[in-house]
């Protein structure tokens, strides 16, 4: 199954998308966390994606269709995929399906994750997370290090206030219209609702798969 996770900045698309991994044994490519793990590492594409990143601004659709193309081509791959921050422009939407193409593939389903911005504002203020692995925390629920590998928790320099807002407006005018390009375009979509437990959500994201947990 290649599968795109959709929705606001903080809506649970990284909460999810390794939920889902492991339920449907299909692996992860989360573009945002490539990108940070690359500007951790002081990379080409790292140091070229660091000032869009901290400003909330998105990466031009070349290089996030290079880091696409270059991770369908990997062999883990081969059985699927579920893309965690891609798609978020409709150039975006139209290079993934050629690169699926290319290899005789097809973009299965949409997931639409639907929170409303006061609560995403909510969580991205109170977010941490893993600077290692990048896993997802919320404040106050954790200690400060990772529960998975150690790592020490920090704050997203895209969290603060400025760069929130930033992200929603951005989201709306580039990203939003990418899900009525994929239900025109013949594409399974369906909007779940990302409220309520994150066990909750995920148990929503796989019924609407057609995979009841
Ligand atoms: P990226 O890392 O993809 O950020 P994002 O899309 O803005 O999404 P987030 O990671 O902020 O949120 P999320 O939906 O994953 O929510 P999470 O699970 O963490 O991208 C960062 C940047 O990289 C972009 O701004 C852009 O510059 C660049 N980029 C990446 N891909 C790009 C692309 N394709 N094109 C161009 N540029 C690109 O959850 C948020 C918080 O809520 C967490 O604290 C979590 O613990 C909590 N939470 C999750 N679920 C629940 C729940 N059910 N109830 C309560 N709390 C919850």
């Amino acid at each position: 199954m290649n599968i795109v996770l959709f929705g606001k900045p903080g809506a649970g698309k990284g909460t999810q998308a390794p939920r889902l991994a492991e339920a449907l044994t299909v692996p992860t490519l989360a573009t945002g966390d490539v990108l940070r793990a690359a500007a951790q590492a002081g990379t080409p594409l790292g140091l070229k994606a660091k000032d869009y990143m901290d400003r909330g601004a998105l990466v031009p659709d070349d290089v996030i269709l290079g880091i696409v193309r270059e991770t369908l081509a990997q062999a883990k791959y081969a059985g699927g995929v579920i893309l965690d921050g891609v798609v978020r422009t409709v150039p975006q939407a139209e290079g993934l399906r050629d690169a699926l193409a290319s290899l005789g593939r097809q973009v299965d389903a949409v997931l639409n994750f639907d929170v409303s911005n006061d609560e995403i504002v909510r969580r991205l203020s109170s977010r941490l997370v893993c600077s290692s692995c990048q896993t997802p925390y919320m404040s106050g629920a954790v200690g400060d290090a990772c529960a998975k590998c150690g790592g020490k928790l920090v704050r997203r320099k895209d969290d603060e206030p400025d760069a929130i807002r930033n992200r929603l407006e951005v989201f709306e005018r580039q990203t939003a219209p990418v899900f009525e390009w994929y239900r025109t375009h013949g594409a399974r979509v369906a909007t779940v609702s990302a409220t309520g437990s994150v066990e909750e959500v995920t148990k929503r994201a796989l019924a609407a798969l057609g995979r009841p947990a």
